[in-house]
């Protein structure tokens, strides 16, 4: 890239919008400077007998280009080594001086890193442990975009230290671990990867939601130890799943998809959720709107599908738990802190319900003490996205969305593209 830049003949740099200006000016030739929007023309070396043309038409001034110029226009220069403009009017980078730095907080699938390494400078955390805070920060620093899981938080603090950030791209559909608004704040777009996971993580809250009400870990359990003494007809009984009542807490895109499996099991579908879906999906899946204490009341298994905001915190609180059957099951794929651990323990212990199959816990990656003893629960590592095929897809994903930005082209998956005003 740097080579492209200094064999082009003709560089033109153009500034629009003063607050995005900074972050697209750093690695300018010196005697740009960011917040005066206009045109700047300069030949690297001696003129070619093309450029009095170019010269002729490319705009010099904002006026003109506010007027005529258009991402079109400007492709049409193919010696034009780089154009900045902003979103508002349709156009961004096209050429970067440098390749942006990308700090990736894993070394994430090769089909990922593919895609990264065509396009950027990547500094991937690479050691078997997580990346700690401090280094976190250290390494941002100078980062024009950021990589990373749900295990690493995104928020003021960091933003702060790293200038010259324009993405933060969480390798997950769940974005707690972003702070969007201070992202917004500081002209940093944040991403995140919806979609493709959605029926490898239903698949999973239906593994979860079988193997609790048919006590799979209890029976697996006693075969390994040996003491199985063969067959009786009271050993294990557990729930039954067909015919039963599925409540589903978060009718979105995995809410969707274990209520599409519940109809294989013959199952009366009840769901909640902040927004009624449509009446054909209702149709489609045969499911009930109802609100949450009728599902709470009537279900015998209730899956968790909401995100992690303020008012889903401890949704499933010691209140909410004493309203559900005591023969009921509770199954969460979404984030732990949705569960209220001490609570649910509690109802466990009380015979309140029969049993929960937890993948995500309020204090990752620890677990609540008085769950971990317990027959009646089913504790997983996080791991209801976790197929190659998905998790490959995902990081995919995150990396595009870097690249899109990084062209100057919307980033798919911005959750503040309309707050940037990127087009
Ligand atoms: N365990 C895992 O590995 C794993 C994998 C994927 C997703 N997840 C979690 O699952 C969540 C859901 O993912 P999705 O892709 O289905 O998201 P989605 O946005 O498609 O669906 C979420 C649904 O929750 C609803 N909702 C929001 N606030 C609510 C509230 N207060 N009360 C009731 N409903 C509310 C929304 O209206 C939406 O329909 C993610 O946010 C993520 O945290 C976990």
């Amino acid at each position: 890239m740097r080579h492209e830049f200094f064999s082009s003949n003709i560089i033109c740099c153009i500034v629009l919008r003063p607050e995005l200006g900074e972050k697209y000016f750093k690695p300018f030739p010196q005697g740009l400077r960011p917040g005066k929007s206009r045109a700047l023309i300069a030949g690297t070396k001696a003129p070619t007998p093309e450029q009095p043309e170019y010269y002729r038409k490319l705009p010099r001034r904002f006026s003109e280009l506010r007027r005529n110029t258009t991402r079109r226009a400007l492709d049409s220069f193919p010696n034009l080594a780089v154009y900045v403009t902003n979103s508002a009017h349709g156009f961004f980078t096209r050429h970067a001086l440098t390749k942006p730095k990308i700090l990736s907080t894993r070394p994430l699938f090769p089909a990922a890193r593919a895609v990264l390494d065509r396009n950027f400078e990547v500094d991937y955390w690479t050691p078997a442990e997580r990346i700690t805070r401090e280094e976190l920060l250290k390494r941002v620093a100078d980062k024009d975009g950021l990589v990373c899981l749900l295990t690493e938080k995104v928020d003021e603090e960091l933003l702060a230290r790293a200038p010259k950030l324009r993405i933060a791209a969480t390798v997950s559909v769940g974005y707690d671990n972003i702070d969007v608004a201070a992202c917004t704040r500081h002209k940093v777009a944040a991403t995140n990867t919806p979609g493709v996971l959605d029926d490898t993580t239903a698949d999973f809250a239906w593994t979860l939601l079988m193997a609790i009400a048919r006590r799979l870990l209890e029976g697996d359990a006693w075969m390994r130890s040996g003491t199985w003494p063969g067959w009786d007809l009271d050993q294990l009984v557990g729930g039954d799943v067909w015919g039963k009542t599925l409540g589903v807490l978060g009718f979105g895109r995995i809410g969707r998809g274990v209520a599409r499996r519940a109809s294989g099991f013959n199952m009366r579908v009840l769901y909640s959720d902040a927004v009624r879906a449509p009446e054909d999906v209702e149709r489609e899946l045969h499911a009930e709107f109802v609100d949450r204490d009728r599902l709470f009341r009537e279900s015998d298994f209730i899956s968790l599908h909401v995100p992690l905001l303020p008012d889903t915190r401890h949704l499933i609180s010691r209140e909410n738990l004493e309203k559900m059957k005591r023969t009921a099951f509770l199954v969460n794929t979404s984030r732990g802190p949705v569960v209220d651990e001490a609570a649910l323990a509690e109802a466990l212990e009380n015979k309140k319900i029969a049993g929960a199959a937890l993948d995500v816990y309020e204090h990752e990656p620890l677990v609540n003490p008085a769950l971990l003893g317990r027959r009646d629960v089913i504790l997983t590592p996080h791991i209801a996205s976790a197929s190659l095929d998905t998790r490959t897809k995902m990081a995919v994903m995150a990396a595009e969305n870097v690249v899109a930005l990084f062209e100057g082209r919307r980033p798919p998956n911005a959750l503040n593209a309309d707050a940037l005003g990127l087009k």
